[in-house]
């Protein structure tokens, strides 16, 4: 009888320290891991969105690249953190594509995540090194066909968004190029301003900026409709290449186990930071926007990644992609 006394009081001491520590949440800082090198598209959301969290939570909210195999080094690193909301996970659509690419993954990409809200969907852009000789994308397609054992594409690694969009690319047109890996496509960017690589298919949020400044080349937008911040630009579909889409969404995570009530403290973070009329002008700028309200909360990022993985695995699986 006493062991079971002791027991419970243990329990409720346990139970009360962290009702206790969700009460005060947070009291420290806090990292948010971005599973892609510094400087690049899932970098740069992560840097507006923690700093207004930040101000939300009058905490200071650091980003820690831990970039690599398209993205799972960093998902695994989280899953293995500690539930106290002092570790959180911004990461894409290559979080529902990995159990895919996958075989062996240390991580269960729904189990082992407590999903906090969805950001924001970027589009993506065909982009190739300056001189590249194509003066629109029928020119590009057709240089490419013609010169395919020499072109080079540069992705993040597979898993990564930019992996995703050649993979896609590739089949649709239907030609196999030799790809240049990095740890993210901010790195990539590098070797594309230098000329070092031909081309990629990367986000808005990495390459606007490049584009707008002519220091490389843009054949298309992989969204529906084009850009309201380059209209010029024609999309996919109407450039040659019919139904080619692609966007690229990002949820906010932390480890399976973070307390709800935690939970409930960052998505509400979450949500008034995309309100900020500044992480809403520099998305614009970016050629993106937040996600409605609802849809930065827990349960919907929980349906998303479920309806993600169930979409991806097929169209995968058909293109016989597997990273192991
Ligand atoms: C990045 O942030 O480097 C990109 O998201 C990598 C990718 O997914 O292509």
């Amino acid at each position: 009888m006493k062991i079971t006394l002791m027991r419970a009081a243990a329990c409720l001491a346990l139970f009360g320290s962290a009702f206790a520590q969700a009460q005060t949440y947070p009291t420290k800082t806090i990292t948010m891991i971005v599973p892609f090198a510094a400087g690049g598209p899932t970098d740069t959301v992560a840097r507006l969105v923690a700093q207004s969290m930040g101000n939300k939570l009058k905490q200071q909210i650091i980003i820690e690249n831990v970039g690599g195999a398209g993205g799972t080094i960093g998902a695994a690193r989280v899953a293995k953190a500690a539930p106290d909301g002092y570790t959180l996970f911004m990461h894409h659509i290559g979080h529902a594509t990995a159990p895919s690419l996958y075989r062996k993954l240390p991580y269960n990409a729904q189990t082992d995540f407590e999903p906090i809200g969805l950001v924001t969907d970027v589009p993506m852009t065909i982009v190739a090194r300056k001189d590249f000789p194509a003066r629109d994308f029928k020119e590009f397609l057709a240089y490419i066909k013609a010169n395919k054992d020499k072109v080079t594409y540069a992705n993040a690694g597979v898993g990564s968004a930019s992996h995703l969009c050649g993979m896609l690319f590739m089949t649709a047109i239907g030609t196999d190029l030799t790809t240049v890996p990095y740890k993210g496509t901010g790195p990539a960017m590098n070797d594309l301003l230098g000329g070092q690589v031909d081309f990629m298919c990367d986000q808005t949020t990495n390459t606007t900026s490049q584009i707008k400044s002519g220091k490389i080349k843009a054949y298309g937008v992989t969204t529906k409709t084009r850009l309201p911040n380059m209209p010029d630009l024609p999309t996919l579909n109407e450039a040659g290449l019919p139904g080619f889409e692609v966007a690229v969404w990002h949820g906010l995570y932390a480890p399976k186990g973070t307390p709800k009530q935690v939970v409930d403290t960052l998505s509400s973070a979450l949500q008034t930071a995309l309100k900020d009329p500044n992480v809403k002008q520099r998305f614009a700028d970016l050629g993106t926007e937040p996600v409605a309200e609802s849809r930065a909360r827990p349960e919907a990022l929980r349906a998303h990644v479920k309806a993600e993985i169930e979409r991806w695995s097929p169209i995968i699986s058909k293109a016989g992609v597997y990273a192991d």
